[in-house]
């Protein structure tokens, strides 16, 4: 199937641009690719470092953000977008009219002819690491956590560790017994897993009936070399001794968890579109395909969010595994209502996320909703810490929840103000305060003459919390303006000169 090299062209046509300017020392991927304002822009670089857009409900995350998606879009960009939402395929598509990208739309839907099975792809993939059991098994773990949000299933590392490792056992048998790695294989070696003693013994039941065992027999005709027999002889010793001999509750939980979350996978439409051949696959992206996972979590619940972890984690992997030096283009990751995906491989995938030349864009409601997502405990809030200092810039809409606001004041963080006010008689004092978010002054130095004149210096916050509450949202109301507040470590904007700077979209 052939995509387009346009966005080849684009990088070919701002390297001729900037070798008609006398051949300055200029970086296509730091020209201008989002305008801000006249004197500010964010470059290809600037979204390889991430983009969080965060805003209440109705502030107008959506429409200001579809001025990324366009630039994205004009500038032959391939990538991929991950729906929350009914509609949304009918949004980007409307996007890509505008900017004629609709020829490089894919529909991944079951309305379509597209099929894609993650696990052959990822054990097919010719770069080096793939095809490991554990790839694959780490696939399935980021789609369940995904998916499985809410259930008992949690971070509970011992929960976690036994779910791991029967994951991997069962996948192991499944790739080596079948040369594949269809999802209902691994599911199946799984519900016939044995589950006492007495079922590993020859006589059993179990061993005339059981599917995991049938594939166990197969598989030791396929192994040849000796590091082939030593890899089954660790997955036949956890069948036949450690996973009998686990806890009963144990091994039923696990069970269950695994089942709850792959057997509607096993279902139409997911089987049909995961479960069986590929006709696109995320190295599309590569040739400038913009693949529209339309599979809402709202309509199709936590398979939906499963399913389209499972792109999102394959093209993450792909577009950190290609040769730059031969796949240049840039590419993108699409996600409204980002909580949905958000997984603990994001903080490892965006810390690389530049020299794989990825735009991670994420639009999420407050920080809150990352927290329900990552954990409200210690781990989860330090993951959230790291994904939100992971995404470099931040573009803050109107938000009523004062965790959010707080946190974006402080990462605006205070300066020296100077203040001016009315004094009687002479003093020079310094006094320090505890301070809150909500009250601006921590410390203030004091200097006054006896003429009735102060001029005092306060760190205080740049932008105050509250400030977030006042900015427009868009709609007739507000004459289709959507204000925010744009932030980006170690940017000094030049309209203002400062770190943090005003902007103002106009809806669409
Ligand atoms: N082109 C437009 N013309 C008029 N109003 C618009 C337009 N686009 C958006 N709006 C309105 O502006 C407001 C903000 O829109 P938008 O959908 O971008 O917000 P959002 O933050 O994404 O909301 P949500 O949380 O519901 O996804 C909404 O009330 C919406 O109806
Ligand atoms: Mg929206």
């Amino acid at each position: 199937m052939r995509f387009f090299t346009s966005a080849l062209a684009w990088l070919q046509h701002t390297r001729r641009a900037r070798d008609g300017r006398g051949g300055e020392q200029c970086d296509p991927l730091a020209m201008p690719l989002v305008w801000l304002n006249k004197f500010d822009a964010l470059s290809p670089y600037d979204l390889f470092e991430g983009c969080q857009v965060v805003g209440a409900s109705g502030s107008g995350k959506t429409s200001s953000a579809a001025h990324i998606l366009r630039a994205l879009f004009r500038a032959n960009f391939g990538g991929i977008v991950l729906c929350a939402k009914p509609g949304e395929f009918e949004h980007v598509y409307r996007i890509a009219q505008e900017t004629g990208a609709e020829r490089r739309v894919v529909r991944f839907a079951p309305e379509e002819a597209w099929r894609y099975n993650p696990f052959a792809f990822e054990l097919q993939r010719a770069t080096r690491g793939a095809g490991l059991i554990t790839n694959i098994v780490a696939l399935i773990l980021q789609a369940m956590e995904c998916g499985g949000r809410g259930k008992n299933t949690g971070g509970d590392t011992y929960w976690q560790d036994a779910l791991t490792e029967l994951l991997t056992a069962a996948v192991h048998l499944v790739c080596v017994s079948t040369g594949d790695c269809q999802l209902s294989d691994v599911l199946q070696v799984i519900q016939t897993a044995p589950q006492s003693r007495e079922d590993v013994t020859p006589e059993s039941t179990w061993s005339r009936t059981s599917a995991c065992f049938a594939m166990l027999l197969a598989a030791e005709k396929k192994v040849t070399t000796e590091a082939e027999y030593g890899d089954l002889a660790v997955t036949e010793q956890y069948f036949f001794r450690t996973f009998p001999e686990l806890a009963s509750k144990t091994r039923s939980i696990v069970v269950s968890s695994v089942s709850a979350m792959l057997s509607p996978m096993m279902r139409s439409p997911m089987r049909e579109l995961f479960c069986t051949t590929t006709n696109i696959d995320p190295t599309a992206c590569e040739r400038g395909a913009i693949v529209v996972v339309d599979l809402p979590v709202k309509d199709f619940g936590s398979v939906g969010t499963f399913a389209q972890t499972l792109w999102k984690m394959t093209f993450q992997k792909a577009m950190e595994q290609r040769d730059i030096a031969k796949s240049p283009v840039p590419t993108f990751l699409w996600a409204d209502e980002s909580q949905y995906f958000v997984s603990s491989y994001d903080l490892q995938f965006l810390a690389t996320a530049r020299s794989s030349r990825v735009c991670t864009v994420y639009l999420t409601q407050n920080i809150p909703s990352y927290y329900e997502a990552l954990g409200r405990d210690h781990q989860g809030q330090h993951k959230v810490d790291a994904l939100l200092g992971n995404l470099g810039t931040k573009l803050w809409l109107a938000n009523g929840d004062p965790t959010t606001n707080e946190h974006a004041a402080k990462m605006i963080a205070q300066t020296w103000q100077m203040r001016q006010g009315a004094n009687q008689g002479y003093s020079s004092n310094m006094s320090q305060q505890g301070g809150s978010l909500t009250t601006d002054t921590t410390t203030s130095v004091n200097y006054s003459d006896n003429q009735g004149v102060s001029l005092s210096e306060q760190l205080a916050f740049q932008i105050l919390p509250q400030e977030f509450t006042t900015l427009r949202t868009g709609g007739p109301r507000n004459n289709l303006l959507v204000d925010g507040i744009i932030f980006k470590p170690g940017r000094v904007w030049n309209a203002t000169g400062t770190n943090f700077m005003r902007v103002t979209f106009k809806q669409q």
